[in-house]
């Protein structure tokens, strides 16, 4: 007898839940994806023990029809694909017809259902798998389903699962994910008698994050408005156009994250994580801000259902792009534009750092969560965690300056050393009476205003020019303002052909290890345009002949071996325009005035002048802040003026 077996219905289920139904948040994500595409306009969530215990989801959708309530715990049952055609361009979140099926072999499920064509309900439950009842039910136009005592069958399972506190965290952040995609729909989240969010229809997004995520996070966005860019594209019979559309809010470089956790990216409004527009994001933040650092980015890419292939994986959470570059480079420039254009500055604020990543955003939202009772579970090691394993799904605080100061009362005169425009004469009480409590962020771009007439005090130990500003005392880094400086004028010089060079004297010998040969091979001809002359010159070494005129001779050999290790690191797959930011970045930081040096005022003066026509003035290439400002509203809070 042959030793090949097809599996049953149970035994397939339960393998098809290993890959659907990973934890609580998962069950929350299919069941909400179920309302959602039966048109619901009111979600609510309930859960008990970090939805270990019990998770419900109740919606005002369409409902299912007695048979078919019955035929959706089969395997491959969907109302939502009936060719394999369809497949080309899903339109709603479910199409596997896995789901339900899943969940009900792992848990004990009760569905409670009714569609308008119906006249009573139907109650299902399955335990297990194993139907246990399937009655009449009185109930309300939608669907409820109860998922109690996950993996109770499955102890392998139940043994991964994290502390409530986690579980209960991936849940809030998947709810508010979605929240964020649905503003013109309620949601509710309850943890027990806890309500953890409860958010009520609104026109816009903005209104939905001002409801999610409060006033002090919003002010410190940028909204992308919608940004649309057409691609055409040939097809068999006929060219198409295809639209590609962008919105969201995404924060400014100053506004620097740990983790990946404040990135919410939606593609037709399905919630994903993709390394495509993880990078392209990146990208758009490429020398504005450290590597290491992550942006708040909420991301809602929209295209025909035709440019994304969403049945990659098995939780639908990963899609594939059928033209993967163009969206990249789409979703990387028009990033890249909205934040030149709004260039906020840094706040010399005392009690500024970028915040670690476990302080969620909504702190009141965390409060909640973190007040809920927990009860003790057996598996000790995991009630130690806390938030910091929190995974991709979650939310996080913005970093951006400390709240500050409104100000309200009568004019006196500030310091003399401020230059007098009418808005430095801030009204302020001429007594001394407690701090008033208030907390209005300053804006960012009208401060950018003030440095063409930055007037220089002086510098501090060498390294830091002292100006003082319409709108405050500013503190520069000499280093970096003016790698910023040159680092655009190479870029800009590059861009045109026409990089300044110098011709040396004696070629400059260089010998590469075999990883660099390579890199060399590849980006010779980059490193040309870049305004290095160089030729191979026997095995493993290269003769450079001529260099950009910036870079002095004691940094040439530096600069290349920097450019080609980047090149080999990061920008392996990265395009041109990457590279070209990459070599500009290295010859701009080695070329650049360094800290410790003594700089004659008119220097001071140029240096300030060439600041203010950067395009970029805030960070330098490698995201650190070029200037920070002291405002005129610190410094009157701070001597108790206000
Ligand atoms: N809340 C709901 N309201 C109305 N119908 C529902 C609801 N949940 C499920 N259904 C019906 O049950 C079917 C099966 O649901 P299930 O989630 O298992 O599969 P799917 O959504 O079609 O695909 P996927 O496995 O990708 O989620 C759906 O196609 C839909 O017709
Ligand atoms: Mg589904």
């Amino acid at each position: 007898m042959g030793r090949i077996r097809v599996l049953s219905d149970a035994v397939a289920n339960k393998i098809a839940a290993g890959e659907v139904v990973e934890r609580p948040a998962s069950v929350v994500k299919e069941l909400l994806e179920n309302s959602l595409d039966a048109g619901a306009t009111e979600l609510r969530i309930d859960v008990e023990s970090g939805g270990r215990r019990l998770i419900r989801v109740a919606d005002n959708g369409s409902g299912m029809l007695r048979d078919d309530a019955l035929l959706a715990f089969e395997r491959h049952a969907t109302s939502k694909l009936s060719d394999v055609r369809d497949l080309l361009a899903i339109s709603t979140l479910g199409f596997r017809g896995e789901a339900l099926p899943s969940i009900g072999s792992v848990s004990r499920l009760a569905l409670e259902t009714r569609s308008d064509e119906e006249s009573t309900g139907t109650r299902i439950e399955i335990a297990g798998g194993r139907l246990l009842s399937c009655d009449e039910f009185p109930s309300a136009r939608g669907t409820v389903i109860t998922v109690r005592d996950l993996f109770f069958n499955v102890p392998a399972r139940k043994k991964f699962l994290r502390s409530e506190q986690t579980e209960l965290a991936h849940i809030a952040s998947l709810v508010t994910h979605y929240s964020l995609a649905h503003p013109d729909k309620s949601f509710e989240l309850c943890h027990g008698a806890n309500e953890l969010l409860d958010v009520t229809p609104v026109a816009e997004i903005r209104d939905r994050v001002y409801q999610v995520f409060g006033a002090s996070v919003l002010d410190e966005l940028i909204d992308l408005g919608m940004i649309e860019r057409e691609l055409n594209v040939a097809e068999p019979e006929e060219m198409a156009s295809r639209v590609f559309a962008l919105r969201g809010f995404i924060s400014g470089p100053q506004v620097q994250k740990l983790n990946r956790n404040s990135i919410y990216l939606f593609v037709n409004g399905r919630l994903i994580r993709d390394r495509l527009l993880m990078h392209a994001l990146s990208s758009a933040y490429h020398n504005l801000m450290p590597p290491s650092c992550y942006p708040f980015a909420l991301l809602f890419l929209d295209c025909d259902a035709e440019e994304v292939d969403v049945n990659v994986h098995p939780s639908k959470t990963e899609v594939r792009f059928r033209h993967g570059t163009f969206v990249h480079d789409f979703v990387r420039d028009s990033i890249r534009d909205r934040l030149m254009q709004a260039r906020p500055v840094s706040n010399l604020s005392p009690e500024w750092r970028p915040q670690p990543a476990a302080d969620l955003p909504f702190s009141d939202f965390t409060q909640r969560i973190e007040n809920q009772r927990f009860e003790p579970i057996p598996d000790a090691a995991a009630t130690a965690e806390r938030f910091e394993d929190l995974p991709a799904f979650t939310l996080h605080a913005s970093s951006g300056p400390a709240p500050r100061l409104d100000f309200s009362g009568e004019p006196i005169p500030v310091a003399a050393a401020l230059p007098p425009p009418a808005a430095t004469r801030m009204p302020v009480p001429d007594t001394h009476g407690p701090l008033p409590p208030g907390a209005a962020a300053a804006s960012a771009v009208q401060s950018l205003a003030a440095l063409p007439d930055l007037r220089p005090l002086g510098q501090i130990h060498d390294s830091f020019i002292v100006a003082a500003g319409r709108d405050g005392l500013w503190i520069i880094d000499q280093h970096v303002a003016h790698e910023r400086i040159l680092f655009e004028k190479v870029l800009k010089q590059m861009a045109d052909g026409r990089v300044e060079k110098q011709q040396l004297l004696m070629p400059l010998l260089l010998e590469l290890s075999p990883a660099q040969q390579i890199e060399y091979a590849r980006i010779a001809g980059e490193l040309e345009h870049a305004g290095f002359e160089t030729e191979p010159f026997g095995t493993r070494t290269i003769a450079v002949k001529a260099a950009p005129a910036d870079a002095s001779l004691a940094d040439i050999e530096r600069i290349i071996r920097e450019i080609l290790e980047v090149a080999e690191n990061e920008l392996r797959r990265a395009s041109v325009q990457d590279l070209r930011r990459g070599m500009a970045a290295s010859i701009a930081c080695r070329a650049a005035i360094k800290v410790n040096m003594r700089l004659e005022p008119a220097k001071i003066e140029w240096l300030l002048q060439a600041l203010a026509r950067t395009e970029y003035p805030m960070s330098c290439p490698h995201g650190r802040p070029i200037a920070l400002r002291y405002t005129t509203h610190d410094i009157l809070r701070s001597f108790h003026r206000i």
